[in-house]
């Protein structure tokens, strides 16, 4: 199983183009909003990692240069209010907002719980909206870009994953509106979405341990990658580091996928 998911080879070093950006990454103590955390610092950025798991966004920060850890519960206007102020107070700016906390539940249509939906959706795209909603006003005192992460499931449906395709979809949707928005504003905020195919990270296995079958999902992942292997989390830093850039400049509510040929099917 590591083979499939380790093939990718080491990246090549990458540029600096986010020296003394202020950025907030959320869902960042593990998988590929740890590795996105990582990337911004790595490339000069000044990065708040938040999570809902402290201990985690703790540890995490504690690796980056310059980074700071942040509790944020996405799903709580009150603790993004808060998380925001504390950004304000310390920095008088935020350049950069990564939108990637989420979860994954599986189910059809006749077998998701209602009640796991709104779980879904209150993570997955509430969380997303609180997020723009509350960086806005401090965003647009000196333009920015936020990335919104979505999925390849936002944009290709699967008959077990009816909650997820619902809740990216509308991430897609609602990231083409806040960016057309700030564009009519003329806030100078850019506001894109990215959409990875099977990454390897924790929420990976945990869809594989909701299965009554791995093997044969695991299987089912790999067959719908033309690529071969499932990606790594540097993949996925990589093209949101470019979006936060001023090379993306003239991306405004485009849908990146970077998914191994996965919607290209
Ligand atoms: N891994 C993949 O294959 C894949 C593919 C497409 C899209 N995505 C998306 O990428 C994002 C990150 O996924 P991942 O694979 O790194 O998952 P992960 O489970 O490794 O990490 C998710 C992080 O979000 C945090 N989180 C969960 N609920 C939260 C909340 N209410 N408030 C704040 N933080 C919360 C968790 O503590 C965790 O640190 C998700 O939005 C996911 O839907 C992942």
């Amino acid at each position: 199983m590591m083979d499939i998911l380790h093939k990718a080879p080491p990246l090549p070093p990458f540029p600096h183009r986010l020296e003394g950006r202020i950025a907030l990454v959320t869902g960042a103590a593990s998988g590929l909003g740890a590795a996105i955390a990582a990337r911004l610092a790595g490339e000069g950025a000044i990065v708040w990692v938040a999570d809902i798991d402290e201990q985690g966004a703790l540890a995490h920060a504690a690796t980056l240069a310059g980074a700071q850890a942040m509790t944020l519960d996405v799903t709580s206007k009150e603790q993004w209010h808060s998380a925001i102020a504390r950004i304000e107070a310390a920095h008088g700016r935020l350049d950069i907002l990564v939108n990637n906390a989420g979860i994954t539940t599986m189910g059809s249509i006749e077998t998701l719980d209602v009640e796991a939906l709104r779980h879904e959706l209150e993570i997955d795209v509430i969380g997303v909206f609180l997020g723009c909603q509350s960086a806005l006003p401090l965003m647009k005192k000196t333009g920015g870009s936020i990335v919104n992460m979505a999925s390849a499931a936002g944009l290709k449906a699967d008959p077990g994953l009816v909650g997820y395709n619902a809740a990216k979809a509308a991430v897609t949707l609602m990231t083409k509106s806040i960016a057309l928005h700030c564009a009519k504003e003329k806030y100078g905020i850019r506001c894109n979405s990215v959409h990875p195919g099977a990454i390897h990270t924790p929420i990976i296995d945990k869809v594989l341990a909701q299965v009554p079958n791995p093997e044969e999902t695991l299987a089912g992942f790999l067959s719908v990658h033309p690529i071969g292997h499932l990606g790594h989390p540097d993949d996925i830093a990589s093209i949101v580091a470019f979006l936060a850039s001023d090379e993306a400049r003239f991306a405004i509510g485009a849908a990146f996928s970077i998914d191994g040929g996965m919607t290209a099917l």
